[in-house]
């Protein structure tokens, strides 16, 4: 009998840039081979922002930004990393012929930010990462995140689990 895909999910709450970083990077830490990290949320968020934490969790020694010119960036790190930004992108075609989830994917950690416009595309073992502004102060962020099977539930658990609601 098939059983249920493990899954966990939580909250977080940021109160600054260096708090999602922060996140960003202990993701990066704990991220084995293959990791696929689904960020959403609305421009400005913090999509980025938290890239950046996971490329330094990698030891990415390279600036992140959005990759505007190119559909995917890739920087060489403890684990390579994929960085995917699916705001300018057609649909899922152009993604993935651009080099989403290719061969080498396995071997190394993607980010998908605006992974909603990939939905229904994307592989259901990943984590999803939404970030939203929330209410209070401009920099107050919402950070609910979402992991479905063994992988990247045992990476959730490890890098945002122990982390309380209020953490900073
Ligand atoms: N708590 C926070 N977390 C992340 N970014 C924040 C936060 N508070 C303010 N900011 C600011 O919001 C902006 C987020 O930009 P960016 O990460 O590029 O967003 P996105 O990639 O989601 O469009 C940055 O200018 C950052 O300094
Ligand atoms: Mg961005």
């Amino acid at each position: 009998m098939p059983t249920a895909a493990t899954s966990l999910d939580g909250t977080l709450s940021s109160h600054a840039p260096a708090d999602t970083r922060a996140i960003g990077r202990a993701l990066g830490e704990a991220a084995a081979p293959g990791a696929l990290v689904a960020l959403i949320g609305p421009l400005g968020a913090g999509k980025t922002q938290l890239t950046k934490g996971i490329a330094e969790g990698l030891g990415v020694s390279g600036v992140v930004n959005s990759p505007t010119f190119v559909l995917m960036n890739e920087h060489p790190g403890r684990l390579r990393l994929f960085h995917v930004d699916a705001y300018r992108l057609e649909g899922p075609d152009e993604a993935f012929a651009a080099g989403l989830l290719d061969d080498r994917a396995a071997d190394g950690v993607t980010v998908v930010e605006w992974a909603d416009r990939l939905a229904g595309w994307l592989p259901d073992e990943r984590l999803d990462v939404t970030v939203e502004p929330d209410g209070a102060g401009a920099d107050e962020r919402r950070i609910t995140w979402h992991a479905t099977g063994d992988e990247h539930v045992a990476l959730a658990a490890a890098a945002l689990g122990a982390r309380r609601a209020a953490d900073r």
